[in-house]
């Protein structure tokens, strides 16, 4: 199936249905996508922001090929996304290291595909660690690690295979506020070194406006395309700016929109 040139993903009349079972044999279907359609361009960073339950995170699962899809195409470089792959790096909220592995160990993991030897794996988890400011800490454990230290090894974990592709959710919903500005202020920085295209998933509006090339509106399940939002803000961002503040706005009146809820701008809130 042909790709339009730059583009690195493409999400093509996507469906997805869950079938739970019920008590006596009755089944109950939730309609999570609904043909949901966009493209990521190369090297972009793109953000889904939609309510609770439109289906952000099955649509994440489906690209990183942890869920089937019920129809549609995901096209990665335009071939069909059918299984997870290294083509593609993961960052979950709650910190999916295993606790029982070191920093190192945790990245070398997301390097165990890429045939290195042990030198060059070495050498590479170095770069990793200075990537997200953790060199010195190979040797230590998850649990010696604050919230927002773990989270930053799980982003050198999903860099290390060195995807096509980050896939992002809510990385940093469980952090501290202020945790969560430094490492928002971080992630940028490291996007901006690596040129690596990046779907981001969110439900804070300044987050999503902070960081994004677009911003991509989910509406109320089932989960459909409502909107979509460029942010051509020069960057760093600056929140507290005026002009940040009219694009801030301009979202959440999307998402309320999309949530049915058209006073509601408790998107402000985070
Ligand atoms: N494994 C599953 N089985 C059944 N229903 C699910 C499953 N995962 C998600 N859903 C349903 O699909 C809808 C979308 O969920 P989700 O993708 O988690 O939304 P979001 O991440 O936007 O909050 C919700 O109604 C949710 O209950
Ligand atoms: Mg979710």
């Amino acid at each position: 199936m042909p790709t339009a040139p730059g583009n690195k993903l493409e999400i093509k009349n996507v469906f997805k249905t869950f079938v739970t079972e019920g008590s006596f044999g009755s089944n109950r279907e939730t309609v999570a996508l609904e043909d949901v359609n966009f493209h990521i361009r190369e090297g972009e960073f793109v953000t889904l922001i939609g309510p609770s339950g439109s289906g952000k995170s099955t649509l994440l699962m489906i690209i990183a090929g942890l869920f089937d899809k019920t129809s549609g195409d995901v096209l990665l470089d335009g071939k069909q996304v059918v299984e997870p792959g290294i083509d593609r790096g993961v960052v979950f909220q709650d910190f999916a290291l295993f606790p029982w592995l070191t920093v190192e160990d945790n990245i070398r993991f997301g390097l165990r595909k890429r045939g290195l030897s042990r030198a060059e794996a070495d050498a590479t988890i170095a770069e990793l660690l200075e990537l997200v400011s953790l060199t010195g800490f190979g040797k230590h454990r998850p649990h010696e690690l604050s919230g927002g230290m773990k989270q930053r090894v799980a982003i050198a974990r999903a860099f290390a295979g060195d995807p096509e592709l980050l896939l992002m959710d809510e990385p940093f919903g469980a952090l501290d506020a202020q945790t969560r500005s430094s490492l928002q202020r971080e992630f940028q920085e490291i996007w901006q070194r690596t040129g690596k295209t990046v779907l981001f998933v969110t439900h804070s509006v300044r987050e999503a406006v902070y960081l994004s090339d677009r911003v991509i509106v989910l509406s109320s399940r089932p989960g459909r395309v409502a909107s979509e939002v460029t942010i051509d803000l020069p960057r760093p961002r600056a929140v507290f700016d005026p002009e940040f503040a009219e694009v801030e706005r301009q979202v959440a009146m999307e998402l309320a929109a999309a949530s049915g809820s058209g006073s509601d701008i408790s998107a402000f809130s985070d």
